[in-house]
Protein backbone atom coordinates (compact mmCIF):
# COMPACT_ATOMS: atom_id res chain seq x y z
CA UNK A 1 0.00 0.00 0.00
CA UNK A 2 2.24 2.38 1.07
CA UNK A 3 4.99 1.83 -2.04
CA UNK A 4 1.59 2.71 -4.32
CA UNK A 5 1.37 6.34 -2.80
CA UNK A 6 2.90 8.55 -4.64
CA UNK A 7 4.63 11.84 -2.82
CA UNK A 8 2.85 14.81 -4.07
CA UNK A 9 2.87 18.34 -3.30
CA UNK A 10 0.32 20.17 -1.64
CA UNK A 11 0.21 23.90 -2.30
CA UNK A 12 -2.27 25.93 0.10
CA UNK A 13 -3.88 28.22 -1.50
CA UNK A 14 -3.04 32.06 -0.95
CA UNK A 15 -6.24 32.78 1.78
CA UNK A 16 -6.40 36.57 1.82
CA UNK A 17 -6.65 37.58 5.48
CA UNK A 18 -7.71 34.88 7.05
CA UNK A 19 -6.06 35.28 9.99
CA UNK A 20 -6.86 32.32 12.72
CA UNK A 21 -9.04 30.68 9.94
CA UNK A 22 -8.27 27.10 10.20
CA UNK A 23 -7.13 25.16 6.59
CA UNK A 24 -7.78 21.54 6.13
CA UNK A 25 -5.20 19.61 4.42
CA UNK A 26 -5.64 16.08 3.23
CA UNK A 27 -2.64 13.84 2.77
CA UNK A 28 -1.79 10.06 2.55
CA UNK A 29 0.88 8.85 4.79
CA UNK A 30 4.14 8.95 2.82
CA UNK A 31 3.40 11.67 1.35
CA UNK A 32 4.96 15.76 0.91
CA UNK A 33 3.27 18.36 2.61
CA UNK A 34 4.25 22.21 1.94
CA UNK A 35 2.46 24.65 4.66
CA UNK A 36 2.79 28.10 3.04
CA UNK A 37 2.43 31.25 5.16
CA UNK A 38 -0.09 33.28 3.84
CA UNK A 39 2.04 36.19 1.92
CA UNK A 40 0.11 39.14 2.87
CA UNK A 41 2.02 39.80 5.85
CA UNK A 42 4.48 41.25 7.57
CA UNK A 43 7.92 39.16 7.47
CA UNK A 44 10.09 41.54 8.98
CA UNK A 45 10.05 39.72 12.35
CA UNK A 46 10.57 35.98 13.19
CA UNK A 47 7.68 33.53 11.85
CA UNK A 48 7.18 30.14 13.62
CA UNK A 49 5.56 27.03 13.21
CA UNK A 50 4.13 25.18 16.50
CA UNK A 51 2.23 22.36 17.12
CA UNK A 52 -0.19 20.91 20.31
CA UNK A 53 0.90 23.00 23.31
CA UNK A 54 3.24 25.54 21.54
CA UNK A 55 5.88 22.61 20.72
CA UNK A 56 8.47 24.43 17.55
CA UNK A 57 8.51 22.61 14.21
CA UNK A 58 10.87 25.67 13.51
CA UNK A 59 11.06 29.21 13.65
CA UNK A 60 13.01 31.38 10.34
CA UNK A 61 14.25 35.24 10.95
CA UNK A 62 13.91 37.52 8.42
CA UNK A 63 17.09 37.61 7.34
CA UNK A 64 17.63 33.81 6.63
CA UNK A 65 18.44 32.19 9.82
CA UNK A 66 16.43 29.62 10.70
CA UNK A 67 15.98 26.07 12.60
CA UNK A 68 14.04 23.11 12.72
CA UNK A 69 12.55 20.93 15.27
CA UNK A 70 15.02 17.39 15.10
CA UNK A 71 13.65 15.95 17.62
CA UNK A 72 11.69 12.82 18.47
CA UNK A 73 9.55 11.25 15.70
CA UNK A 74 9.77 14.89 13.37
CA UNK A 75 14.32 13.76 12.71
CA UNK A 76 14.71 13.95 8.96
CA UNK A 77 10.94 14.58 7.98
CA UNK A 78 10.79 18.91 8.50
CA UNK A 79 12.49 20.86 6.10
CA UNK A 80 11.93 25.54 5.95
CA UNK A 81 12.26 27.70 2.93
CA UNK A 82 11.15 31.63 2.88
CA UNK A 83 7.92 31.06 4.09
CA UNK A 84 6.98 27.67 4.37
CA UNK A 85 7.44 24.21 6.43
CA UNK A 86 7.72 21.25 4.55
CA UNK A 87 7.07 17.83 5.82
CA UNK A 88 8.16 14.81 3.78
CA UNK A 89 6.95 11.03 3.59
CA UNK A 90 4.38 12.20 6.18
CA UNK A 91 3.24 9.48 9.31
CA UNK A 92 0.55 8.80 11.15
CA UNK A 93 2.02 10.87 14.05
CA UNK A 94 2.24 13.67 12.03
CA UNK A 95 -1.49 14.36 11.57
CA UNK A 96 -1.55 17.54 13.89
CA UNK A 97 -3.15 20.83 14.05
CA UNK A 98 0.24 22.92 12.92
CA UNK A 99 -0.15 27.29 14.06
CA UNK A 100 1.89 29.73 12.01
CA UNK A 101 2.90 33.14 13.99
CA UNK A 102 4.40 36.06 14.04
CA UNK A 103 7.05 36.76 17.19
CA UNK A 104 4.93 39.66 19.27
CA UNK A 105 1.43 39.01 16.93
CA UNK A 106 -0.95 36.86 19.46
CA UNK A 107 -3.08 35.23 17.18
CA UNK A 108 -1.79 32.95 14.44
CA UNK A 109 -1.33 34.28 11.06
CA UNK A 110 -2.77 30.49 9.77
CA UNK A 111 -3.96 27.20 10.95
CA UNK A 112 -3.24 23.98 9.52
CA UNK A 113 -5.25 21.25 10.21
CA UNK A 114 -3.86 18.06 8.58
CA UNK A 115 -5.98 15.18 8.09
CA UNK A 116 -5.27 11.50 6.98
CA UNK A 117 -6.70 10.05 3.74
CA UNK A 118 -6.90 6.00 3.54
CA UNK A 119 -7.05 4.21 0.59
CA UNK A 120 -6.70 0.59 0.07
CA UNK A 121 -8.33 -2.19 -2.52
CA UNK A 122 -9.14 -5.74 -1.81
CA UNK A 123 -7.74 -8.01 -3.24
CA UNK A 124 -4.47 -6.57 -3.34
CA UNK A 125 -3.07 -9.07 -6.10
CA UNK A 126 -3.10 -9.55 -9.73
CA UNK A 127 -7.49 -9.48 -11.25
CA UNK A 128 -8.74 -11.50 -13.26
CA UNK A 129 -11.78 -10.25 -15.40
CA UNK A 130 -15.15 -10.60 -13.66
CA UNK A 131 -13.03 -10.74 -10.28
CA UNK A 132 -14.92 -8.64 -6.95
CA UNK A 133 -12.84 -5.60 -6.53
CA UNK A 134 -13.55 -3.40 -3.96
CA UNK A 135 -11.91 0.05 -3.31
CA UNK A 136 -12.05 2.04 -0.22
CA UNK A 137 -11.44 5.76 0.39
CA UNK A 138 -11.60 7.21 4.32
CA UNK A 139 -11.14 10.50 5.41
CA UNK A 140 -10.28 11.76 9.04
CA UNK A 141 -13.24 14.24 9.18
CA UNK A 142 -13.06 16.94 11.68
CA UNK A 143 -16.02 19.83 11.36
CA UNK A 144 -17.32 19.43 8.50
CA UNK A 145 -17.51 15.93 6.81
CA UNK A 146 -16.14 15.87 2.90
CA UNK A 147 -17.42 14.79 -0.02
CA UNK A 148 -15.85 11.73 -1.70
CA UNK A 149 -16.17 10.19 -4.71
CA UNK A 150 -14.23 7.63 -6.92
CA UNK A 151 -12.65 8.51 -10.85
CA UNK A 152 -12.19 4.95 -12.99
CA UNK A 153 -9.05 5.22 -14.92
CA UNK A 154 -10.65 6.73 -17.72
CA UNK A 155 -11.99 9.44 -15.57
CA UNK A 156 -15.35 8.79 -14.99
CA UNK A 157 -17.45 9.40 -11.61
CA UNK A 158 -18.09 5.99 -10.57
CA UNK A 159 -19.89 6.83 -7.04
CA UNK A 160 -20.70 8.94 -4.31
CA UNK A 161 -18.79 7.13 -1.59
CA UNK A 162 -15.62 5.90 -0.03
CA UNK A 163 -16.63 2.78 -0.73
CA UNK A 164 -16.65 1.32 -3.98
CA UNK A 165 -17.32 -2.79 -4.90
CA UNK A 166 -17.20 -3.29 -8.95
CA UNK A 167 -16.28 -6.67 -11.23
CA UNK A 168 -12.67 -6.31 -12.64
CA UNK A 169 -12.69 -5.62 -16.93
CA UNK A 170 -9.62 -4.81 -18.97
CA UNK A 171 -10.97 -0.82 -19.02
CA UNK A 172 -10.56 -1.05 -15.22
CA UNK A 173 -6.57 -1.80 -15.01
CA UNK A 174 -4.43 1.15 -14.35
CA UNK A 175 -4.99 4.48 -11.85
CA UNK A 176 -8.01 5.11 -9.90
CA UNK A 177 -8.67 8.68 -8.48
CA UNK A 178 -10.39 8.96 -5.00
CA UNK A 179 -11.36 12.57 -5.03
CA UNK A 180 -12.20 14.57 -1.61
CA UNK A 181 -13.83 17.60 -1.49
CA UNK A 182 -14.13 19.94 0.90
CA UNK A 183 -14.82 23.91 1.16
CA UNK A 184 -14.11 23.85 -2.41
CA UNK A 185 -10.54 22.45 -2.24
CA UNK A 186 -10.08 18.85 -3.58
CA UNK A 187 -7.91 16.39 -2.47
CA UNK A 188 -7.08 13.35 -5.05
CA UNK A 189 -5.75 9.88 -3.53
CA UNK A 190 -4.63 7.69 -6.51
CA UNK A 191 -4.62 3.72 -6.03
CA UNK A 192 -2.93 1.15 -9.20
CA UNK A 193 -5.18 -1.44 -9.96
CA UNK A 194 -3.82 -4.56 -12.00
CA UNK A 195 -6.18 -6.79 -14.41
CA UNK A 196 -4.76 -9.33 -16.20
CA UNK A 197 -4.94 -8.95 -19.93
CA UNK A 198 -3.15 -9.26 -23.34
CA UNK A 199 -1.37 -7.87 -25.64
CA UNK A 200 -2.60 -6.03 -28.59
CA UNK A 201 -6.00 -5.12 -28.21
CA UNK A 202 -8.93 -6.34 -29.54
CA UNK A 203 -9.73 -6.61 -32.36
CA UNK A 204 -6.25 -7.06 -34.07
CA UNK A 205 -5.11 -7.17 -37.71
CA UNK A 206 -1.56 -8.37 -38.54
CA UNK A 207 -0.86 -8.52 -42.96
CA UNK A 208 1.56 -10.25 -44.43
CA UNK A 209 2.84 -11.55 -47.93
CA UNK A 210 4.58 -13.84 -49.59
CA UNK A 211 8.02 -11.17 -49.38
CA UNK A 212 7.30 -10.64 -45.89
CA UNK A 213 8.11 -11.86 -42.71
CA UNK A 214 4.88 -13.03 -40.55
CA UNK A 215 4.58 -12.14 -37.09
CA UNK A 216 1.78 -13.12 -34.95
CA UNK A 217 1.44 -10.97 -31.75
CA UNK A 218 0.69 -11.86 -27.96
CA UNK A 219 2.16 -10.84 -25.02
CA UNK A 220 1.33 -10.63 -21.46
CA UNK A 221 1.73 -6.66 -21.08
CA UNK A 222 5.28 -6.07 -18.65
CA UNK A 223 3.09 -5.03 -16.04
CA UNK A 224 2.49 -8.05 -14.76
CA UNK A 225 4.66 -10.98 -13.75
CA UNK A 226 4.99 -14.61 -14.55
CA UNK A 227 4.95 -14.79 -10.82
CA UNK A 228 1.20 -12.69 -10.18
CA UNK A 229 0.28 -15.26 -13.21
CA UNK A 230 1.25 -18.35 -11.28
CA UNK A 231 -0.61 -17.06 -8.34
CA UNK A 232 -3.70 -16.50 -9.82
CA UNK A 233 -3.70 -20.23 -11.05
CA UNK A 234 -2.61 -20.60 -14.94
CA UNK A 235 -3.48 -23.76 -16.17
CA UNK A 236 -2.19 -23.64 -19.92
CA UNK A 237 -1.50 -21.39 -22.60
CA UNK A 238 -2.19 -22.33 -26.11
CA UNK A 239 -2.42 -21.42 -30.14
CA UNK A 240 -5.18 -22.61 -32.39
CA UNK A 241 -5.58 -21.46 -35.71
CA UNK A 242 -9.37 -21.15 -37.54
CA UNK A 243 -8.29 -21.18 -41.25
CA UNK A 244 -12.18 -20.53 -42.20
CA UNK A 245 -15.40 -19.57 -40.13
CA UNK A 246 -16.73 -23.07 -39.64
CA UNK A 247 -13.85 -25.18 -39.97
CA UNK A 248 -12.27 -27.30 -37.25
CA UNK A 249 -9.71 -25.29 -35.42
CA UNK A 250 -5.94 -26.51 -35.47
CA UNK A 251 -4.09 -26.73 -32.41
CA UNK A 252 -0.20 -25.36 -33.07
CA UNK A 253 0.99 -24.91 -30.39
CA UNK A 254 0.79 -25.70 -26.07
CA UNK A 255 3.55 -23.86 -23.39
CA UNK A 256 4.26 -26.80 -21.20
CA UNK A 257 4.14 -24.81 -17.50
CA UNK A 258 6.81 -26.70 -16.03
CA UNK A 259 9.98 -25.05 -15.28
CA UNK A 260 11.61 -24.42 -17.80
CA UNK A 261 8.78 -23.24 -19.83
CA UNK A 262 8.75 -24.78 -23.36
CA UNK A 263 6.34 -24.58 -26.16
CA UNK A 264 5.34 -27.92 -27.56
CA UNK A 265 4.22 -27.54 -31.07
CA UNK A 266 1.51 -29.44 -32.74
CA UNK A 267 0.27 -28.47 -35.65
CA UNK A 268 2.81 -25.96 -36.15
CA UNK A 269 2.28 -24.80 -39.90
CA UNK A 270 5.95 -24.09 -39.85
CA UNK A 271 5.51 -21.36 -37.38
CA UNK A 272 8.27 -20.67 -34.27
CA UNK A 273 7.31 -19.14 -30.73
CA UNK A 274 9.68 -15.99 -30.50
CA UNK A 275 12.13 -17.28 -27.84
CA UNK A 276 11.32 -15.10 -25.10
CA UNK A 277 10.38 -18.23 -22.18
CA UNK A 278 9.88 -15.77 -18.88
CA UNK A 279 6.63 -16.16 -20.75
CA UNK A 280 6.46 -12.63 -21.43
CA UNK A 281 6.21 -13.37 -25.50
CA UNK A 282 3.86 -15.68 -27.22
CA UNK A 283 4.56 -14.36 -30.33
CA UNK A 284 4.38 -16.79 -33.28
CA UNK A 285 6.72 -16.21 -36.48
CA UNK A 286 7.73 -17.17 -39.91
CA UNK A 287 10.45 -15.38 -42.22
CA UNK A 288 7.67 -15.18 -45.34
CA UNK A 289 4.21 -15.83 -45.18
CA UNK A 290 2.04 -17.80 -47.64
CA UNK A 291 -0.96 -17.98 -48.97
CA UNK A 292 -2.42 -20.27 -46.82
CA UNK A 293 -1.97 -18.05 -43.91
CA UNK A 294 -4.98 -16.40 -43.70
CA UNK A 295 -7.34 -16.68 -40.85
CA UNK A 296 -8.17 -16.20 -37.06
CA UNK A 297 -5.18 -16.94 -34.60
CA UNK A 298 -6.39 -17.22 -30.97
CA UNK A 299 -3.85 -17.56 -28.16
CA UNK A 300 -5.27 -18.32 -24.89
CA UNK A 301 -4.47 -18.45 -21.45
CA UNK A 302 -6.70 -20.79 -19.28
CA UNK A 303 -6.76 -20.40 -15.56
CA UNK A 304 -7.74 -22.86 -12.73
CA UNK A 305 -11.37 -21.55 -12.41
CA UNK A 306 -12.43 -22.21 -15.58
CA UNK A 307 -11.65 -18.62 -16.99
CA UNK A 308 -10.16 -18.28 -20.43
CA UNK A 309 -8.47 -14.86 -21.51
CA UNK A 310 -7.74 -14.87 -25.16
CA UNK A 311 -6.67 -12.82 -28.35
CA UNK A 312 -7.56 -13.36 -31.98
CA UNK A 313 -5.22 -12.08 -34.44
CA UNK A 314 -6.89 -11.59 -38.13
CA UNK A 315 -4.14 -12.62 -40.17
CA UNK A 316 -4.53 -11.16 -44.02
CA UNK A 317 -1.90 -11.99 -46.72
CA UNK A 318 -1.25 -9.27 -49.51
CA UNK A 319 -1.18 -10.56 -52.90
CA UNK A 320 -0.67 -9.26 -56.61
CA UNK A 321 -2.51 -10.84 -59.66
CA UNK A 322 -1.54 -10.58 -62.84
CA UNK A 323 -3.87 -11.22 -65.48
CA UNK A 324 -3.55 -12.71 -68.31
CA UNK A 325 0.30 -14.06 -66.11
CA UNK A 326 3.44 -13.51 -65.33
CA UNK A 327 5.02 -13.86 -68.76
CA UNK A 328 3.49 -11.25 -71.38
CA UNK A 329 4.54 -10.13 -74.82
CA UNK A 330 5.08 -6.84 -75.03
CA UNK A 331 1.90 -4.80 -76.70
CA UNK A 332 -0.16 -6.86 -74.07
CA UNK A 333 -2.80 -5.12 -71.78
CA UNK A 334 -1.92 -6.55 -68.36
CA UNK A 335 -4.25 -6.31 -65.06
CA UNK A 336 -2.30 -6.51 -61.58
CA UNK A 337 -4.16 -6.39 -58.86
CA UNK A 338 -3.08 -5.94 -55.37
CA UNK A 339 -5.25 -6.86 -52.45
CA UNK A 340 -6.26 -8.90 -49.13
CA UNK A 341 -9.14 -11.08 -50.96
CA UNK A 342 -11.50 -8.84 -50.07
CA UNK A 343 -12.20 -4.65 -50.21
CA UNK A 344 -9.85 -2.97 -48.05
CA UNK A 345 -10.71 -0.91 -44.98
CA UNK A 346 -10.91 2.85 -45.38
CA UNK A 347 -7.88 3.34 -43.09
CA UNK A 348 -5.32 1.44 -45.35
CA UNK A 349 -3.47 2.61 -48.51
CA UNK A 350 -2.02 0.93 -51.09
CA UNK A 351 1.19 2.59 -52.84
CA UNK A 352 2.47 0.64 -56.01
CA UNK A 353 5.91 1.13 -56.89
CA UNK A 354 6.66 -0.05 -60.69
CA UNK A 355 10.26 -0.96 -61.74
CA UNK A 356 12.04 1.81 -62.73
CA UNK A 357 12.35 1.93 -66.12
CA UNK A 358 8.56 1.15 -66.39
CA UNK A 359 6.57 3.31 -68.39
CA UNK A 360 4.39 3.89 -65.39
CA UNK A 361 7.25 5.07 -63.11
CA UNK A 362 5.79 8.50 -62.36
CA UNK A 363 2.37 7.10 -60.76
CA UNK A 364 1.54 9.79 -58.94
CA UNK A 365 1.17 9.40 -54.74
CA UNK A 366 -2.72 9.76 -55.07
CA UNK A 367 -2.54 6.26 -57.31
CA UNK A 368 -4.14 4.16 -54.71
CA UNK A 369 -6.32 1.37 -56.65
CA UNK A 370 -6.33 -1.97 -56.34
CA UNK A 371 -6.42 -2.54 -60.21
CA UNK A 372 -3.57 -1.23 -62.04
CA UNK A 373 -3.94 -1.43 -66.08
CA UNK A 374 -0.93 -1.31 -68.26
CA UNK A 375 -2.53 -0.67 -71.68
CA UNK A 376 0.36 -1.87 -73.64
CA UNK A 377 3.29 -3.38 -71.68
CA UNK A 378 6.69 -3.08 -72.47
CA UNK A 379 10.32 -4.07 -72.30
CA UNK A 380 10.57 -1.36 -69.71
CA UNK A 381 7.86 -2.73 -67.70
CA UNK A 382 9.20 -5.87 -66.78
CA UNK A 383 11.67 -6.59 -63.39
CA UNK A 384 10.33 -6.18 -59.46
CA UNK A 385 6.58 -4.59 -59.39
CA UNK A 386 6.19 -3.97 -55.57
CA UNK A 387 2.87 -2.94 -54.01
CA UNK A 388 2.75 -1.49 -50.59
CA UNK A 389 0.19 -1.72 -47.50
CA UNK A 390 -0.13 1.28 -45.44
CA UNK A 391 -1.78 2.77 -42.41
CA UNK A 392 -1.31 6.66 -41.96
CA UNK A 393 2.13 6.08 -43.55
CA UNK A 394 3.52 3.40 -41.45
CA UNK A 395 4.31 0.02 -43.51
CA UNK A 396 2.18 -2.96 -42.58
CA UNK A 397 3.67 -5.03 -45.59
CA UNK A 398 4.26 -4.99 -49.14
CA UNK A 399 4.06 -7.92 -51.83
CA UNK A 400 6.50 -8.38 -55.01
CA UNK A 401 5.34 -9.95 -58.56
CA UNK A 402 7.73 -10.33 -60.70
CA UNK A 403 6.73 -9.87 -64.69
CA UNK A 404 8.60 -11.26 -67.82
CA UNK A 405 8.33 -9.77 -71.09
CA UNK A 406 9.48 -10.77 -74.06
CA UNK A 407 9.46 -9.15 -77.58
CA UNK A 408 6.53 -9.16 -79.36
CA UNK A 409 7.39 -7.65 -83.26
CA UNK A 410 10.36 -9.75 -83.42
CA UNK A 411 8.37 -12.98 -82.76
CA UNK A 412 5.22 -12.17 -84.55
CA UNK A 413 7.40 -11.90 -88.20
CA UNK A 414 9.28 -14.79 -87.13
CA UNK A 415 5.59 -16.15 -86.49
CA UNK A 416 4.30 -14.87 -90.39
CA UNK A 417 7.94 -16.06 -92.27
CA UNK A 418 7.47 -19.79 -90.76
CA UNK A 419 4.14 -19.61 -91.39
CA UNK A 420 4.82 -18.24 -95.28
CA UNK A 421 7.37 -20.35 -96.18
CA UNK A 422 5.31 -23.62 -95.04
CA UNK A 423 2.36 -22.53 -97.04
CA UNK A 424 4.74 -22.23 -100.17
CA UNK A 425 6.48 -25.75 -99.60
CA UNK A 426 2.74 -27.11 -99.21
CA UNK A 427 1.67 -25.38 -101.83
CA UNK A 428 5.09 -26.29 -104.34
CA UNK A 429 4.68 -29.97 -103.05
CA UNK A 430 0.91 -30.01 -103.92
CA UNK A 431 1.74 -28.76 -107.18
CA UNK A 432 4.45 -30.88 -107.67
CA UNK A 433 1.95 -33.71 -106.82
CA UNK A 434 -0.68 -32.59 -109.27
CA UNK A 435 1.78 -31.51 -112.46
CA UNK A 436 3.69 -35.80 -111.64
CA UNK A 437 -0.35 -37.19 -111.59
CA UNK A 438 -1.23 -35.12 -115.00
CA UNK A 439 1.70 -36.31 -117.16
CA UNK A 440 0.81 -39.83 -116.36
CA UNK A 441 -2.23 -39.96 -117.20
CA UNK A 442 -1.07 -38.09 -120.78
CA UNK A 443 1.39 -40.88 -120.92
CA UNK A 444 -1.00 -43.28 -120.55
CA UNK A 445 -3.76 -41.90 -123.17
CA UNK A 446 -0.87 -41.32 -125.65
CA UNK A 447 0.01 -45.31 -125.43
CA UNK A 448 -3.29 -46.12 -126.32
CA UNK A 449 -3.44 -43.09 -129.02
CA UNK A 450 -0.32 -44.64 -130.39
CA UNK A 451 -2.81 -48.29 -131.00
CA UNK A 452 -4.80 -46.40 -133.71
CA UNK A 453 -3.49 -45.41 -137.07
CA UNK A 454 -3.88 -41.70 -137.23
CA UNK A 455 -2.32 -40.59 -134.34
CA UNK A 456 -3.28 -36.85 -133.31
CA UNK A 457 -0.37 -34.25 -132.99
CA UNK A 458 1.86 -33.92 -129.76
CA UNK A 459 0.16 -31.46 -127.88
CA UNK A 460 -3.49 -30.97 -125.42
CA UNK A 461 -6.35 -31.25 -126.74
CA UNK A 462 -9.80 -31.22 -124.69
CA UNK A 463 -12.14 -34.70 -125.03
C1 LIG B 1 7.55 -10.22 -29.38
O1 LIG B 1 8.39 -10.73 -30.37
C2 LIG B 1 8.12 -10.26 -31.67
C3 LIG B 1 9.00 -10.98 -32.66
O2 LIG B 1 10.33 -10.94 -32.29
C4 LIG B 1 8.35 -8.74 -31.71
O3 LIG B 1 8.08 -8.24 -33.00
C5 LIG B 1 7.45 -8.09 -30.69
O4 LIG B 1 7.71 -6.70 -30.64
C6 LIG B 1 7.65 -8.70 -29.32
N1 LIG B 1 6.62 -8.18 -28.45
C7 LIG B 1 6.89 -7.68 -27.25
C8 LIG B 1 5.75 -7.18 -26.49
O5 LIG B 1 8.02 -7.64 -26.81
C1 LIG C 1 -8.31 -5.40 -67.68
O1 LIG C 1 -9.36 -4.71 -67.05
C2 LIG C 1 -10.23 -4.05 -67.94
C3 LIG C 1 -11.20 -3.24 -67.13
O2 LIG C 1 -11.51 -3.86 -65.94
C4 LIG C 1 -10.90 -5.06 -68.81
O3 LIG C 1 -11.75 -4.39 -69.74
C5 LIG C 1 -9.84 -5.83 -69.58
O4 LIG C 1 -10.43 -6.85 -70.35
C6 LIG C 1 -8.84 -6.46 -68.62
N1 LIG C 1 -7.74 -7.05 -69.38
C7 LIG C 1 -7.22 -8.23 -69.16
C8 LIG C 1 -6.05 -8.65 -69.99
O5 LIG C 1 -7.65 -8.94 -68.25
C1 LIG D 1 -3.94 8.31 -38.30
O1 LIG D 1 -3.63 9.69 -38.29
C2 LIG D 1 -4.71 10.51 -37.90
C3 LIG D 1 -4.27 11.94 -38.04
O2 LIG D 1 -2.93 12.07 -38.33
C4 LIG D 1 -5.10 10.16 -36.46
O3 LIG D 1 -6.19 10.95 -36.06
C5 LIG D 1 -5.46 8.70 -36.38
O4 LIG D 1 -5.75 8.35 -35.05
C6 LIG D 1 -4.34 7.85 -36.91
N1 LIG D 1 -4.79 6.46 -36.94
C7 LIG D 1 -4.06 5.45 -36.50
C8 LIG D 1 -4.66 4.10 -36.61
O5 LIG D 1 -2.94 5.60 -36.05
Amino acid sequence: MKNLIQSILILIAVLKSTTGAEEVIYAQVGETVTLKAPVDNDFQSYLYWLYGKDISLGWRHPHGANNINADGHWTGHLSMSDHSLTIKNIQQEHFVTVLCKILNTPAPIATYRLLRVNVTMSPHSLLLPGDSLSLACTVETHQRKPQIYWLNPQGQKMNNRGLLTVRASGEYNGQWTCVVTNDKKEYKAKISVTVMDLSPPSPHHQYTSKSSPLTIPCSIPARISWEQIKAKGIQGIHWDFFPKPGLNPQRLFSLSLEDPLTWKPDQHRGLTPVQDLKGRNLSLTRNRGKEEDKGDYVCTLEFNNGLALNRTIHVKVLQIISTPGKELISGQQVNLTCGIGHSLPSDLQLKWIPPEQSSLSSLGPDHQHTHLTIPEVGMGDGGKWRCELRQNNTLLTSAVITLKIEKAKLSVWMLVIICSVTVIIILLILFFILYRRRKRKLTHLRHRLCQCKNPKPKGFYRT
